[in-house]
C-alpha cells in the first residue's frame, strides 16, 4: 500500500492503508520505548530537500531515518545548495535521486514538490508546498486524534485561524472524508477562510460541513479543536494585520471546551494559545502530538522504503 509511493496529498490515501500506519506506528513507539531503534533501513539514504524553513518536519524525517539505521545527507536548506545558481527543479529531481533513496521536499510554492516528483526516480514526500498540502502533518494529526479518542471516526473538529494558508488544514480535512461521522467546522476571519479547491474536494465527497466567523457556538460541543498560526509570510502586511490575534485559546476558552475534548496545534505557536494552557491536560500539542510525528515518520519511511 505504501512501497516505494509518493505521498503528495491525502487525496489519494486509502483507510486501510492509514490504519496499516497506524498499527506500524504503534510498533514504532514500542521499539522507540524499548531499543530506541534498530537497524531496518541500513543502506537506505534520505535526501531533505528543505527550501522553507522547518523545524518538527524537518527534525523528525532526519531522526526517523536514523533511528531505524539509515543516514540523511546532511543539507539543512536549500540555501547552500545549486538552486542559489539557478538549477531548476527538474533538475534537482534527477540529482538527489541519484544519490538518495527517498526525497522529503519542502518548498514555498503549491505544485513544486509534485514537480520534483515528475522528475525523481525514488519515492518523493511532501513535506509542505506552499498554501497546498502537508499530508505527513495530517497523518500524526489523525493517529494523535486516534489515540487520544480512541477512534478515526465519530467525532467533531473545528480548525481555528488562518485557514486560506494552511497546508495541514488542507491535508486534514480531506484526509478526514475517508471516514464515516465526521462533522467539520472551519472558523476563520471571512478574507482567511477555508480555500475553495479544498470545499470543493468536500462538496464533492458529500461532506457537509460549515463555516464560521465566530467560535462560541462551536466551542462547547467540539471533540477536536485544531488551532492554527497566522502564516505571515504568505500575505502582505495589511492582510495580517487585519486578522491576527483574532482567536486566541485561554482560560476561558478552556472553560468552554468539554471535559475530554483535545487541542492540537502543528506547532509553530506563536500569539493563538496562551502559555498558561499547556498545562492543561487537553491541550496535546506539547504533550503527543510532536511525539507521534516521530512514529508516524518512522512507520511511513518503513513502509515505503523496506520490502516487508
Ligand atoms: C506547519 C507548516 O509548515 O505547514 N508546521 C509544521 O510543519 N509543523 C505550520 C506552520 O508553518 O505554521
Amino acid at each position: 500500500m505504501w512501497y516505494r509511493k509518493h505521498i503528495l496529498s491525502t487525496e489519494t490515501i486509502t483507510k486501510e492503508a492509514v490504519e496499516s500506519l497506524f498499527v506500524h506506528a504503534e510498533e514504532m513507539r514500542v521499539l522507540v520505548g524499548k531499543t530506541g531503534g534498530n537497524t531496518r533501513l541500513t543502506g537506505k539514504v534520505m535526501a531533505p530537500l528543505f527550501y522553507e524553513p522547518s523545524s518538527r518536519t524537518f527534525s523528525s524525517f532526519a531522526v526517523s531515518m536514523q533511528r531505524l539505521g539509515g543516514t540523511v545527507i546532511p543539507l539543512q536548506t536549500m540555501a547552500t545548495t545549486s538552486v542559489t545558481k539557478g538549477e531548476t527543479i527538474a533538475d534537482t529531481a534527477r540529482v538527489f535521486s541519484s544519490y538518495a533513496d527517498v526525497l522529503v521536499v519542502r518548498h514555498p510554492e503549491k505544485g513544486a514538490v509534485s514537480e520534483v516528483a515528475e522528475h525523481a526516480s525514488v519515492p518523493v514526500i511532501n513535506a509542505g508546498d506552499g498554501i497546498g498540502e502537508h499530508p505527513t502533518q495530517a497523518l500524526l494529526d489523525l493517529f494523535t486524534i486516534a489515540q487520544a479518542l480512541g477512534r478515526t471516526e465519530n467525532f467533531s473538529i473545528a480548525f481555528i485561524g488562518d485557514l486560506a494558508h494552511y497546508r495541514p488544514v488542507n491535508s486534514l480535512a480531506k484526509l478526514l472524508t475517508i471516514f464515516p461521522n465526521i462533522s467539520m467546522t472551519f472558523v476563520s476571519p471571512k478574507e482567511a477562510s477555508l480555500q475553495e479547491e479544498v470545499q470543493t474536494y468536500l462538496s464533492n465527497k458529500h461532506i457537509s460541513f460549515q463555516q464560521l466567523q465566530n467560535w462560541d457556538e462551536v466551542l462547547p460541543i467540539v471533540d477536536v479543536l485544531y488551532v492554527t498560526r497566522v502564516k505571515k509570510e504568505y500575505m502582505d502586511s495589511q492582510l495580517y494585520d487585519k486578522i491576527k490575534g483574532r482567536y486566541c485559546v485561554t482560560g476561558k476558552v478552556l472553560h468552554m471546551l468539554k471535559k475530554d475534548a483535545i487541542i492540537l496545534h502543528p506547532l509553530p505557536r506563536i500569539d493563538e494559545i496562551e502559555t498558561t494552557v499547556d498545562h492543561d491536560p487537553r491541550a496535546l500539542y506539547f504533550r503527543t502530538q510532536i511525539r507521534n510525528g516521530m512514529y508516524i515518520r518512522m512507520a511511513l519511511l518503513d513502509l515505503l522504503l523496506a520490502k516487508s
